[in-house]
């Protein structure tokens, strides 16, 4: 792909992510890097790549605003001057948009932060740029016993409990009875990676879930897809079964795309965004009505990247990186679709343990239907499947019709099983 980039772009990256990391390098951009002490005691950077970035910084967390002062200070007492924020995880986002305001950059802000990643004020600016949303009610302050009767007539039942910042589905439950209330009411609990501990609940939205994936530069969209879920995230309780979503070919519902691209476009304009990447999601009901769910201004995860990627040619994280250095739309080379419907899902073991069997590069390259791979895992790691993220071996699967995907997909999960140690997955031990 021929690529246009300014010269020496300074990009000021949050949070490791190998293959950005590399691919922003391949363009020749400076990467002054920020981790956490997740990243260096947990994904253990490689020390080679390391060693290409312009600087490198330990802060504790990346809310910490202490230590991301001290490293804007760093920069500004140096004299160097930060081009882009790039801010690839949720967590990550408050402390980009500190960054932002303490450099003089408009990538972000805190007021970008807050609006992109608090369920409460999403809903607000969702609902000012056209978007029907679910009715909510928090429950997040010390001085406050909130009465259950009242938070029940305000949602009704089953509601949707979830973290006013919440990520990964972490804490997100879904609360069916007056008892379940109470329970939480008496007892919530909070993901260790969750700071805030304040919850909002709401009313549960049933039908269809999607996810819409775009990279912007000055409000206007390089690239937009939207991706059905195999099944809502929240029914995704097995890791490895119908784990993954299937991208919507806009020729099969272009009201769909008008409709969620004018609202897009408003909403984004409400939240006080226009360049970068963004991942929103949203329901679709047995009615046809559609419901924003939320949004956030970051690259989408899993292998949706590679699936967009599969799908037109041009990686939704390529495309990121590409605008991030300076390029032009026009020099991204878009192809056509391999299969009309192509998606991403992931293979796990059927239960936690260390895994004994999975299936080589060979068995999948074979399958008519698996167009790419990433292995989280290899054979030894052990394995423990608390969420619906916990990502094993990610595939990029296409087929011609919408039946041919779903039978594709139930025939990959039976022929290329991961095994844990004294476990068969196709049933036996
Ligand atoms: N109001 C709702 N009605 C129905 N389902 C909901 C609702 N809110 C959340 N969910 C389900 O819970 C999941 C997690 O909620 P949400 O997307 O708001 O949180 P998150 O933790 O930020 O998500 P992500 O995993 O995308 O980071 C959703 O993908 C959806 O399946
Ligand atoms: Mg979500």
């Amino acid at each position: 792909m021929p690529v246009t980039t300014e010269d020496d772009v300074q990009i000021l990256f949050c949070k490791w992510e190998e293959v950005s990391l590399r691919a922003l390098l391949n363009r020749g951009a400076r990467v002054h890097l920020v981790l956490d002490a997740f990243d260096l005691d947990h994904a253990r950077p490689d020390p080679e790549l390391l060693g290409k970035m312009a600087a490198v910084w330990r802060v504790s967390h990346d809310d910490s605003i202490d230590e991301l002062s001290a490293v804007a200070a760093d920069l500004l007492v140096s004299g160097v001057h930060i081009d882009r924020i790039a801010s690839f995880t949720e967590f990550s986002q408050f402390g980009a948009g500190l960054l932002a305001e303490l450099l003089g950059l408009d990538d972000t802000s805190p007021r970008l932060a807050l609006n992109a990643r608090d369920k409460r004020m999403m809903k607000i600016k969702a609902k000012a740029a056209g978007w029907r949303h679910a009715r909510f009610i928090d429950v997040s302050r010390h001085d406050q016993r909130p009465d259950p009767a009242t938070l029940a007539e305000t949602v009704g039942f089953p509601m949707v409990a979830k973290p006013v910042n919440g990520m990964g589905s972490l804490s997100t439950t879904l609360v069916r009875d007056a008892g379940r209330l109470e329970a939480l009411l008496k007892q919530p609990s909070f993901a260790p990676e969750l700071h805030s501990h304040q919850l909002v609940l709401e009313e549960h939205i049933s039908g269809s879930e999607y996810h819409v994936d775009a990279v912007w530069r000055r409000g206007k969209p390089w690239q937009l897809h939207i991706s059905r879920y195999l099944r809502p995230r929240i029914e995704a309780v097995d890791p490895g079964h119908d784990n993954g979503s299937l991208i919507v070919p806009r020729d099969d519902d272009p009201e769909l795309y008008a409709y969620v691209e004018e609202r897009h476009v408003a909403l984004n304009a409400e939240l006080g965004f226009d360049t970068g990447v963004t991942h929103l999601e949203l329901f679709r009901t047995g009615a046809g009505e559609i419901y924003f769910s939320e949004i956030a201004t970051r690259l989408a995860g899993a292998n949706v990247p590679e699936a967009i990627g599969a799908y037109c040619g041009v990686n939704l994280r390529e495309a990121w990186v590409h605008e991030l250095c300076g390029g032009s739309p026009e020099s991204l080379e878009y192809t056509d679709p391999p299969f009309r419907y192509v998606g991403w899902i992931n293979l796990a073991p059927a239960c936690d343990g260390v895994i004994s069997d999975m299936p080589s590069k060979e068995d999948l390259a074979a399958d008519p239907n698996i167009l790419e791979w990433t292995f989280l895992h290899k054979v030894g790691d052990r394995v423990e499947l608390a969420h619906p993220s916990v990502w094993c071996l990610l595939l990029v699967i296409g087929a011609d019709t919408i039946e041919d995907f779903h039978a594709a997909v139930a025939r990959i999960e039976r022929e290329h099983p991961l095994s844990v140690a004294g476990i068969d997955t196709n049933g036996g031990s």
